[in-house]
């Protein structure tokens, strides 16, 4: 079966985080052939049409068919308690996250979890995400199960944890190792799916701990490597105290071997210098989770600088420390918080940054994240009046971007109109 889609088309033939807006390419009558779960064509419609008549027709009128959404860092685990009020980052886990996490113990609830969350990310237009879990073995298996049913590209891995953790949620080095193996092993390019060796942070593993995953990670380094980095002051600071020789928090990992061109490191708001310099020189990526920062009180991270840099960057919703499932809504938190620092950021870098950003983020440009012959076929459908404040506002647009703006600033899955992964309608 061979499809069209037929509506507005977006997509980049650049980086407008370095080459400006000019990297979009847009289409006010485009189409993309689908066949085969992937993309062979991406033109004019009208053309599309003449060329290949065998081709059954979706059109979707003005709406905007462009690349699914690309979460680069969330926490399947913690969908049920997303929007809990009142704490920062170390008694936000204590009080919310670890008694929640200590609850996929039960593989039923980590089914059950797993299977709310990918349909929750689907109807954002969600179509790839990299996901944390749990300590629990199980809660790999869940997630995983739940993203093949869908036929989604998705990365996951064991959560690691050997102290500073309720003793429920604490493995050990040898467990730690043992299990994220045999997980790798079991999971690792099945599918669509891959694993991503998951140390949670430095105040929660050992220095043996993080030897052990670093050792993992050199066995397997086609994997990526995903954990957090300076995301609060209060943080930084214990790392300080828990690592006396470390240079600097980003050194923890470098000195047990989690620093390398796989490695995705989550917030990277309070950066050293020299952390900076190394994690550019090595090319490892920075994850940006703009909504969680704002909502758990983390800072504003340096997009601006950082970008310029010539850092990787993807952008990610944190999802329970971050306060929405929406793609959308996470671009309106970065451009929010760019406006803080004093940059407005372009709607074509916001949706780079949640599409083939987030991609190039976990290396996987050259199959998803773009509308281009050759990618995987996932695809969001954006209804760009999707209510009626964003009609109103969208109506008086001069060009593409004021009109693409409304959505990003007030946008959510009420935008989604249809959503295809793998070449499938879902
Ligand atoms: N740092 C260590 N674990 C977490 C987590 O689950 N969420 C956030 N936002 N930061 C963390
Ligand atoms: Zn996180």
């Amino acid at each position: 079966m061979t499809d069209l889609l037929i509506g507005q088309t977006l997509s980049f033939a650049g980086t407008p985080v370095t080459d400006g807006a000019g990297a979009a390419r847009h289409s006010a009558r485009g189409g993309v052939i689908v066949e085969g779960g992937r993309i062979t064509a991406v033109g004019e419609a009208d053309e599309l049409r003449a060329s290949r008549p065998d081709a059954r027709v979706t059109d979707y009128g003005s709406a905007l068919i462009s690349a699914g959404f690309i979460d680069a860092h969330v926490h399947y685990p913690q969908t049920a308690i997303i929007a809990s009020w009142g704490k920062r980052l170390i008694d936000w886990l204590n009080s919310y996250t670890f008694p929640e996490e200590m609850k996929f113990a039960d593989p039923a609830y980590a089914a059950k979890i797993a299977a709310r969350y990918v349909d929750l990310a689907l109807a954002h237009g969600t179509t790839s995400m990299c996901s944390y879990t749990t300590i629990h073995p199980a809660s790999v298996d869940a997630f995983f199960e739940q993203a093949r049913a869908r036929g989604l590209r998705a990365w996951a891995g064991k959560t690691c944890m050997d102290r500073n953790a309720p003793e429920a949620l604490c493995d050990t080095p040898r467990s730690a190792y043992d299990d994220s193996k045999r997980l790798l092993e079991r999971w690792h390019g099945v599918d669509r799916l891959s694993y991503v060796v998951t140390p949670r942070f430095s105040p929660t593993s050992t220095p043996d701990q993080l030897a052990a995953m670093g050792a993992l990670w050199a066995e397997h380094p086609d994997c990526l490597m995903q954990t957090h980095l300076s995301e609060q002051p209060d943080e930084v600071a214990w790392v300080r105290s828990l690592f006396p020789r470390a240079r600097d928090y980003l050194d923890t990992y470098e000195a047990h071997g989690l620093l390398g061109p796989g490695a995705l490191f989550g917030h990277a708001i309070h950066l050293e210098p020299r952390e900076i310099s190394r994690i550019g020189e090595v090319d490892a990526s920075l994850i940006h989770c703009p909504t969680s920062n704002t909502f758990i009180g983390s800072g504003l991270f340096d997009m601006d600088g950082l970008a310029r840099g010539g850092h990787r960057i993807g952008l990610a919703t944190d999802t329970g420390g971050g306060s929405s499932f929406s793609m959308l809504r996470t671009m309106a938190a970065a451009y929010e918080v760019a406006q803080l620092r004093g940059h407005a950021l372009h709607p074509a870098k916001l949706w780079w940054l949640a599409t083939q950003g987030a991609a190039r983020s976990l290396r996987a440009d050259d199959r998803i994240g773009n509308l281009a012959p050759g990618m995987e076929a996932d695809i969001a459908v954006i209804d760009l009046a999707s209510t009626p404040a964003i009609a109103q506002r969208a109506a008086r647009a001069g060009d593409l971007w004021e009109a693409i703006f409304p959505t990003i600033m007030m946008g959510d899955d009420r935008a989604v109109k249809a959503v295809w992964v793998g070449g499938k309608l879902q």
